[in-house]
């Protein structure tokens, strides 16, 4: 099997250091001998993670999959312009393709999949999401009994690794990012992973697997981790909290609800103990009930696992046809964001003075908004305090009615910080 690879950086070197690693386990498990013949970069005079010494190195990547005798291209790329063009031809020519692309599966894979359908050739993606954990299988294959409920998790291995860092070292924010990037797990533009746009590609390739809908990236209401401060760590680990960024998928009265947002998760909670760069991701389905899966999010090597697995499916012909139920999908309506109901916590930054709390809690009461723990702190020479609320479970709108009623008052000295809160039962 001649194997042609786009981009040689963190997870293409990556793989052909695993393929070279467990050569032996990988050839017996496929049936068939691999071999990396080329590899499109940029820079070919590159010092490389990986030998390049059987690998033909070219600038120009349709070089790659133009070649008649390259039977799988490996997309690791990235990008949506030119991966979409090369992952495109490379099909048409009848090739085979594994990408760890979630952008382009989000954003185009409706039709790569048909385009792949027509020509009857493979295009597989398991590392785009969560890494090293092999989701898209479970979900595909050991879960494929199930109707699937509830998804939930931590996709996001560069948030993850930036929050714990904020919260175990107090670290700040463009600290933990920096070292994050040279640690390779950051995309290359690495506000897709900060403002929660790399999770919203990785939950809509969930949702369309675990419910067997159209990919709909667009409809996923994203929020990042950029506007978490030490205040509302300090706050939430008081409360009984961790931080941390969830991507949720659920269908609830034959509507989808879709998001991805920095979310308060209970202490007592498995997923609030996944740290750095582990992702974990949580699917209830309606006989199973429960099941999680952890493992490495990003990173070279645990990225390259997911990447040859598929490798492996398709040189031994075992992949599953039906990848995203594709020949059946179907669009579910979305649920309207006003309506999602939730726990929230409210941070607020108030002049401290007789009468304030008790106004902000008879506001949060005309709403039909009870509190269920609060915390006041007084921090600055200007007498403001810092109060930190938790909510009863209410509505969205509710919500953010109360909010904007509370937020005229003159006492309110800054926006309030409006987080969710997920007990995940
Ligand atoms: P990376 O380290 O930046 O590597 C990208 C590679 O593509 C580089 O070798 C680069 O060449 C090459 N390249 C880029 N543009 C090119 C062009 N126009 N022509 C030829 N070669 C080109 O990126 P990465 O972290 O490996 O990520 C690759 C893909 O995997 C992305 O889709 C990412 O989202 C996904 N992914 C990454 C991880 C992770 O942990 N890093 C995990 C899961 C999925 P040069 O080296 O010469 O610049
Ligand atoms: N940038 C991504 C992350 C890479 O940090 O999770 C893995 O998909």
């Amino acid at each position: 099997m001649n194997i042609g690879i786009l981009g040689l950086g963190t997870v293409g070197g990556g793989v052909v250091n695993v393929l070279n690693k467990n050569q032996a386990q990988i050839t017996r498990r496929s049936g068939d001998s691999i071999n990396v013949t080329h590899a499109a970069v940029r820079d070919t005079t590159q010092t490389r993670i990986c030998p390049t010494e059987h690998i033909k190195l070219t600038q120009d990547p349709f070089e790659v999959v133009n070649n008649d005798d390259i039977d799988v291209v490996l997309e690791l790329m990235g990008g949506t312009g030119l991966a979409k063009d090369l992952v495109e031809q490379a099909i048409k020519n009848g090739k085979h393709v594994v990408t760890a692309n979630k952008a382009l599966i989000a954003t185009h894979g409706n039709e790569l999949l048909a385009l792949a359908k027509d020509n009857s050739t493979h295009l597989l993606f398991e590392a785009a999401v969560a890494g090293g954990i092999p989701i898209l299988k479970s979900l595909e294959q050991g879960l494929s009994a199930n109707q699937i409920e509830l998804v939930a998790g931590i996709i996001n291995g560069t948030s993850n690794f930036i929050l714990t860092e904020m919260c175990n070292k107090g670290r700040n924010f463009e600290d933990a990012l920096k070292e994050a990037q040279a640690l390779g797990y950051a995309e290359a533009d690495p506000t897709f992973d900060v403002e929660g746009i790399d999770a919203a590609h990785k939950l809509s390739i969930l949702a369309s697997i675990s419910f067997g809908c159209k990919l709909q990236f667009n409809q996923v209401s994203t929020q990042g981790i950029s506007k978490i401060s030490s205040e509302d760590i300090a706050f939430a680990t008081e409360l009984g909290y961790a931080i941390k960024h969830l991507g949720i998928a659920k269908k609830l009265d034959g509507k989808l609800q879709i998001h991805v947002h920095p979310t308060l998760v209970p202490k007592t909670h498995l997923l609030s103990n996944v740290d750095g760069v582990m992702n974990s991701v949580l699917v209830k389905g309606n006989a199973v009930g429960e099941t999680l899966y952890y493992g490495a999010g990003a990173g070279a090597e645990a990225t390259a696992s997911s990447v040859i697995a598929d490798l492996i499916d398709i040189i031994k012909g075992t992949v599953n046809h039906d990848i995203l139920g594709w020949q059946s999908l179907i669009n579910i309506p979305n649920c309207n964001a006003d309506d999602i109901e939730s726990i929230f916590y409210l941070r607020l930054l108030a002049t401290d003075k007789p009468g304030v709390l008790a106004d902000i809690t008879t506001t949060l009461a005309n709403h039909n908004i009870s509190v269920e723990a609060v915390i006041q702190k007084q921090i600055d020479q200007k007498n403001n305090a810092h109060i930190a609320i938790i909510t009863n479970l209410i509505k969205t709108s509710e919500l953010n009615k109360a909010v904007a009623e509370i937020q005229t008052h003159d006492y309110i000295q800054e926006d309030v910080k409006i987080i969710f809160v997920e007990t995940l039962n």
